[in-house]
């Protein structure tokens, strides 16, 4: 089948890569022209395991191309998925505008039946709008149908998520392009979920806040327990073991981060204000992620009797592992306390970079030991597997003071104090 994808950016370029696979024609299209011109030439703009690999498989096999006239990859493609970005409004709501533009620049160019697939993160409601833009454009009398399915990648795992979802949820009002999109998808062994397009659109925000909820729910347990002196693995596991709980998404720490969780608990927030209901639950699971670098940054005050010109090291700064993103990273908001509190930075992360803006202010080491001589103090702030097999010992002689405030609880705190450090986590001493 030949595919479409408008939008060659983090989903964009996975899902192409994911239809290449499984044997279909697929072209990428994107305003950015430096983007498809480095993705010609095998290089990825953003850090993801294994999809290097897979996109220089499908350079060779054909499977997967770039064009440039624009018009004519509409013209040439029965299946158009539009993947561009939805970035949060100042009100939290979603914006809309490069999903707009997308669907004009389809509609105008419209003159044949084509199936327009909805990836992006939208509310509920979204394919309706969408369909009336497309209708507005175009120029001839043809048939279309706006289908809805949303994806469920995690940063780090998208090929993994890509390759053996969960669920694949299509939100259609027409059995033929419902059966396309099936066998679009034909090789992957999930259950294929058919729906209206709103309830498909609602799914993706209600999965992703529910996720974001449980994460909010245990920061605020973990917090009991620093009162209470109970280690919150030891609950999250008691608890996740309940199967109607689930293990995972239990993890305390310094708070979600990311291009998804913030922006679509706000969102959801904003849908349901707009349909006159309120989501008070969400809006306090917002608060206390937002709360939570605050949390973290006062145990290191408190502890080290504040922090003017101490030097404090950071290990990481994407807003998770297994990725170079930095956006939403908490750590990026604990680096911002930091210098306001007059602390002396140094950061380490295997792969991400620090933003222009801090780049002259804090000083990134591309060797994790290098961040951490005569530092007053370590904050873990990315769970990076590797921090888990430094030679703490050998650290610590090399530390002014061998102090560990582990924002992801991933050392193993009875180890780190038989070495001889003080250890802190979130709900874990
Ligand atoms: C995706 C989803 O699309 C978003 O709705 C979801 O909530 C998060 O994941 P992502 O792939 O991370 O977004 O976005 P981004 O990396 O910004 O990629 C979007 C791409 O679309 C960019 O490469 C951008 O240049 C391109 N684009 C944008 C177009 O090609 N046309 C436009 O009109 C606008
Ligand atoms: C998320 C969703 O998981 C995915 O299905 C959706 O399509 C896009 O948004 P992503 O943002 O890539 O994926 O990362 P995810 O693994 O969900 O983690 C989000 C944030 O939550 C990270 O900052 C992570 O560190 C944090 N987290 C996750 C916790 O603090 N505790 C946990 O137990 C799990």
């Amino acid at each position: 089948m030949n595919v479409l994808i408008i939008g060659a950016g983090y989903v964009g370029t996975t899902t192409g890569l994911l239809f290449a696979e499984l044997g279909h024609s697929v072209t990428l299209i994107d305003v950015d022209g430096k983007k498809i011109n480095d993705m010609q030439n095998g290089k990825l703009f953003f850090y993801e395991p294994g999809l290097d690999t897979l996109l220089t498989k499908h350079l060779c096999t054909g499977k997967i191309s770039f064009e440039i006239d624009h018009q004519r990859a509409i013209k040439d493609n029965h299946v158009i998925f539009i993947c561009v970005g939805t970035p949060q409004n100042q009100d939290g709501s979603a914006n809309l505008n490069f999903l707009r533009e997308a669907s004009e620049f389809i509609g105008s160019n419209l003159i044949e039946y084509k199936i327009i697939v909805i990836k992006s993160t939208v509310p509920a409601g979204t394919s309706k709008q969408v369909k009336q833009w497309i209708e507005k454009t175009k120029k001839d009398p043809v048939p279309f149908d706006v289908l809805s399915n949303p994806e469920f990648l995690r940063e780090g795992s998208a090929l993994k998520d890509a390759l053996y979802p969960d669920r694949i949820i299509v939100g259609s009002e027409n059995e033929q392009a419902t059966s396309t999109l099936q066998e679009l998808y034909m090789g992957i062994d999930s259950p294929f979920i058919v729906t209206t397009p709103s309830a498909a659109e609602l799914i993706k925000y209600t999965a992703n806040s529910f996720l974001a909820t449980k994460i909010s729910f245990i920061n605020e347990i973990a917090k009991l327990c620093d009162k209470l002196d109970i280690n919150v693995q030891d609950v999250a596991k008691g608890v996740g073991l309940d199967s109607r709980i689930g293990p995972l998404f239990l993890e305390a720490g310094i708070g979600y981060g990311g291009s998804c969780f913030p922006k679509d608990v706000l969102a959801l927030i904003d849908t349901a204000k707009k349909n006159g209901t309120d989501l008070s639950i969400l809006e306090k699971v917002h608060d206390i992620n937002e709360n939570q670098p605050d949390y973290f940054i006062k145990k290191v005050k408190k502890r080290l009797n504040g922090l003017s010109a101490k030097k404090i090291a950071v290990l990481g700064l994407s807003f998770k592992s297994q990725t170079d993103d930095i956006r939403q990273s908490p750590s990026l908001k604990i680096i911002l306390s930091l210098i306001n509190e007059g602390a002396i930075i140094e950061i380490h992360d295997p792969v991400a970079k620090l933003p222009y803006n801090l780049a002259d202010i804090v000083c990134q080491q591309d060797s994790v030991e290098e961040t951490m001589i005569q530092a007053d103090a370590v904050l873990i702030c990315t769970d990076w597997p590797h921090y888990r097999t430094i030679d703490w010992a050998v650290i610590k002689n090399k530390m002014k003071s061998p102090v560990i405030f582990d924002g992801r609880n991933m050392l193993n705190a009875g180890e780190m104090r038989s070495i001889g450090y003080i250890y802190e986590g979130i709900g874990y001493k």
